[in-house]
Order: C-alpha cells, then structure tokens, then sequence
C-alpha cells in the first residue's frame, strides 16, 4: 500500500494536521490530502481556499498532493488508486469515532485499510474549531496553526 490519503476538513488545517502530513509522508511513497467538500456544514474558509492553504503549506513535502473532493471516501481512494486512509488519532475520545469510520469503510470496500497515525503529545488538545473559537475571542492562535495562514484567519473572522 504505496498511496494514502488523508481526509478531512481542515477548517483551517492544524499544526497537528500538519504534524501528521509530514511524518507520514516519510511513510508512504504518496500522500493526498483530501479536502472535503460539505456544503452541509458551516465553514470559515471554503473548500478552494482551503486547499490552497494546504498547498502552501506543503509545497515544501514533494510527495505531498491536495485535492478537493465530495462523495464517498472510497471513491477518491478508487480514482487516484490509493490504499489506505490515514487519520490522526489524538485521544481516547477520538477512538469511537474513528474506529465507527474505518470500520464502515471497510465494510464499504474491504480492500481500503484505515492506519492511524498517533498525534504529537504537544497537539493532543488541537483542534480547527478550538483554534476558531481563540480567533473568533481574540487570542493568540500562533503556535496552533501553520504561521501562513495566521493573517488568513483573521481576516476571514474579521469579515464575518
Ligand atoms: O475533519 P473531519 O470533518 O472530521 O473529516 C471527516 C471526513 C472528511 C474524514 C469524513 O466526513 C469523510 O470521510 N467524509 C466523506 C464521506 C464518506 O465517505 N462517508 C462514509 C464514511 S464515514
């Protein structure tokens, strides 16, 4: 299983999430991050901003793609020939989540494995809605998200 795919909605992308995408890129020979497309849920930035954002942040990590997607999961991982979904595991509290939605996957193709990749101990508390929620109350959200993207943020929640 040479190409993984690391899905999600990165609303904004995480120094955790980031922390993930470049320790597992030295892991597979391909790594996609996948941005979903969900018209149904309320965004700060929309999907093409956010792929964008990716893409500068990882420009630096060759083996590294963004692409946005919608649908199923599985059916990206069917069109670009990946594997494996990668997720990031951050706690217990994540587990039933996660584990509902490898085990669905499988079940919805049994040949596409979830591997999961435990966060940095320094990101365990990270998250895109805790770093919106500092923003959106004015603090201090360096150190949390890739420095890039800090002006973006706050840009975007001055606007609202
Ligand atoms: O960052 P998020 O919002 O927790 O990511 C959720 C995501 C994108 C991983 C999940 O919603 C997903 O895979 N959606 C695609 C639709 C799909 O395949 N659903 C069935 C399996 S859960």
């Amino acid at each position: 299983m040479k190409k993984a795919i690391f899905p999600g909605s990165f609303d904004p992308i995480t120094n955790g999430h980031l922390d993930i995408i470049k320790r597992t890129s030295k892991v597979f020979e391909e790594l996609i991050v996948g941005v979903l497309v969900n018209p149904e849920k309320v965004s700060l930035f929309t999907v093409d901003e956010r792929v964008e954002q990716i893409k500068n942040v990882v420009k630096n990590l060759p083996n590294v793609r963004v692409k946005k997607f919608s649908g199923l999961l599985i059916e990206l991982m069917n069109k670009e020939g990946a594997g494996v979904i990668l997720k990031g595991l951050r706690s217990i509290s994540d587990f039933e989540y996660e584990f509902q939605m490898a085990s669905l996957n499988n079940k919805l193709d049994p040949s596409k494995e979830t591997v999961f990749m435990m966060t940095k101990a320094k990101y365990c508390y990270l998250s895109s809605s805790s770093v919106k929620q500092v923003a959106m109350l004015g603090g201090c959200i360096k150190g949390l998200v890739p420095e890039q993207i800090i002006p973006d943020i706050i840009r975007k929640i001055n606007s609202k």
